[in-house]
């Protein structure tokens, strides 16, 4: 699929060639106008959509290598190198906590802008990757700054408040090769994923799926994560996989996806198409709605996490979370004699 209507705009740059083959089905996101109630009712919702014209970032279409190097400033910002394509995310604080030997995927490397552009311009097959993740703070030159101070605050604020979202938390610069792919995860904020230069696929999957995409530990370093790799899928490890079923798009400049919260998500800057630029806005979802039951699926996995977290606050030791967890389902929730009980021995 491509993600889009069935009619191809004449100025879109990439097919099908640019897109990989996965294991899974895929609808399209829907695009739709900011004007449009349904465009509003699907992010009421929480439900993804991409928007075709909220001129949210229009001041920031202009950020390509060149303008950014001559207005981003003189501080070093956050790179990340990878040997492969894959910029797999890992929290450094829990690297400590998780006691084993976890090597990570990619390195951190802070470099100025122009190194960062050097090392972009000069790559060459063999060498490592790279990406730049930086916030939007204080440590981004003047020009920038009035740039974003243009953003459309006017739509975002309307947005924030009609669904009751908490604040926005971070802006986050992405500036990223062709090809470079971020595997799949969840966040636990809203995202309104700006982009601004090149073209990106997102692949998304509702948070009903948290079962099968096979999360990591919480206390793991890639805690977020999901354990499959979408290019060599491990179907005997992780049956579920079978089931699995996603929406996608691919968005070009001006556009914005609405990640919602707890979503899981991989996004793919397109092969041979040039470098790729985006912002993310990050939102804290709202103050816990009134509770209805049944619950939501992402209250659920909510109520998972805090169950690890505990588990391990008591314990101490991350290794014995899952032992534990074993020995609480294994022959009590699971099996036939399981089912017998819970159905008051009437099966
Ligand atoms: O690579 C990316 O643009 C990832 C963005 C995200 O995960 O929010
Ligand atoms: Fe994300």
């Amino acid at each position: 699929m491509n993600g889009t209507t069935d009619t191809v705009p004449a100025d879109q740059p990439w097919d099908e060639s640019h897109l990989s083959k996965y294991f899974f089905h895929t609808d399209p996101i829907p695009r739709l106008s900011c004007t449009d109630p349904q465009a509003l009712q699907l992010i009421a919702q929480e439900k993804p959509v991409v928007l075709t014209d909220t001129k949210l970032c229009d001041t920031a279409l202009k950020w390509d290598l060149d303008y950014l190097a001559a207005n981003m400033g003189t501080e070093r910002y956050m790179v990340f190198l990878s040997k492969n394509h894959k910029f797999k995310y890992y929290d450094e604080a829990k690297i400590k906590l998780y006691k084993t030997n976890f090597v990570p995927p990619t390195r951190r490397l802070d470099m100025t802008f122009s190194e960062f552009v050097k090392k972009l311009r000069d790559w060459k097959p063999g060498d490592e990757r790279v990406y730049l993740q930086q916030g939007l703070n204080n440590t981004v030159g003047q020009g920038i700054v009035v740039d974003f101070l243009q953003f459309n605050w006017q739509w975002l604020n309307i947005q924030q408040k009609t669904n009751n979202w908490g604040p926005l938390t971070s802006n986050l610069l992405l500036v990223g090769m062709e090809g470079n792919v971020t595997p799949v995860h969840y966040d636990e904020q809203q995202n309104f994923f700006c982009q601004l230069v090149g073209y990106k696929r997102c692949i998304l999957f509702a948070p009903e799926h948290y079962e099968r995409l096979y999360p990591y530990p919480v206390y793991h370093p890639h805690d977020r994560q999901s354990q499959v790799d979408f290019n060599e899928p491990d179907l005997e490890s992780f049956p579920g996989l079978e089931g699995l079923r996603g929406v996608e798009a691919v968005v070009g400049p001006g556009e914005v996806l609405y990640i919602p919260m707890y979503w899981w998500h991989q996004i793919e800057s397109l092969p041979c198409l040039g470098n790729t630029v985006s912002v993310n806005f990050w939102y804290k979802g709202g103050p816990t709605e009134k509770i209805e039951y049944p619950l939501k699926p992402r209250q659920k996995l909510a109520i998972m996490r805090n169950v690890e977290k505990m588990l391990l606050e008591a314990l101490k030791e991350p290794a014995e979370v899952g032992s534990l967890l074993r020995s609480l389902v294994l022959g009590r929730y699971t099996g036939d004699e399981a089912m017998k009980l819970e159905a008051g021995g009437k099966l």
